[in-house]
């Protein structure tokens, strides 16, 4: 089955206002004629000047994360309803930024994870955002200290039995799963393009395994961590990598075009 390729800039905490909304500007222009999906996802209290920015233009917005439940009392949590109700279409889930210090996931010393998130977390936030017609993109990956344990492909199926438990082939047809080797994220240590491909094939066969090989063919697997324009078209060129989840690169319209072209 031949998969659209996709391709997704996380800003995380950076880019103020009017650079973010120069830059989607920009991005709107460079991509025009794209034919990947691209989407890009802001900090929150952009997101409805970016949704503004980018009417008309092939570019998406997504969120960095939701709340799973649909309101109430929940100090400074978002629910997927807020973000359906601004005109966002995909959410980032599980980034190891947010996979916390209290959760199952050991972060690098560099990266402040106080986020707790845990695979039952992620769970529920990917229900909330299908229930709200928001596409998950699910993080999964393994810590430098899990790979050299050679823990790596456990880790990862563990994430997604877990992540992706009680739902349906035909609930998660939308999903997009992005490989994220926590050690390459922010790091400028691109993992290997055959290792990335050997462990985005592993994903699909995992997805294969729980859903069924049609919704495993289907299913878009990105890789991500430390993408470049550079690095990317190495990357992509990987049968089982179908685009990428772009942090520090994603900021520069100029290069994420560029990474945006080469899938
Ligand atoms: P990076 O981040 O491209 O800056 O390594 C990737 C990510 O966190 O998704």
């Amino acid at each position: 089955m031949s998969r659209a390729k996709f391709v997704a800039g996380n800003w995380k905490m950076n880019v103020l206002l009017e650079p973010a909304v120069n830059a989607l500007t920009e991005l709107g222009k460079l991509t025009a004629d794209a034919t990947a999906e691209v989407v890009v996802c802001p900090t929150y209290v952009y997101l409805q000047a970016a949704v503004r920015a980018t009417q008309g233009t092939k570019v998406s917005i997504g969120a960095q994360d939701a709340f799973w439940m649909a309101s109430g009392a929940f100090t400074s949590r978002i629910s997927a309803e807020m973000l359906k109700d601004l005109g966002v279409q995909y959410c980032i889930v599980g980034h190891s930024e947010t996979r916390g210090k209290f959760g199952k996931l050991e972060v690098p010393s560099n990266t402040v994870s106080y986020f707790a998130e845990t695979d039952e977390t992620v769970n529920l936030k990917i229900g909330a955002l299908l229930k709200n017609g928001i596409v998950p993109i699910l993080c999964v990956g393994e810590t430098a200290a899990e790979r050299d344990a050679e823990e790596t492909d456990q880790v990862i199926q563990s994430q997604l039995e877990l992540g992706l438990s009680g739902f349906t082939a035909g609930q998660l047809a939308p999903l997009v799963v992005a490989y994220e080797p926590v050690w390459a994220i922010g790091t400028g240590n691109t993992c290997d393009a055959a290792e990335a491909g050997r462990v985005c094939g592993m994903i699909r066969s995992c997805l294969s395994d729980l859903f069924g090989e049609s919704f495993a063919s289907g299913c878009r697997v990105l890789y991500g961590g430390s993408v470049k324009a550079s690095n990317a078209a190495e990357l992509f060129a990987q049968p089982d990598i179908d685009g990428g989840l772009v942090g520090g690169a994603s900021i520069d319209p100029n290069e994420f075009a560029r990474i945006v072209h080469s899938a």
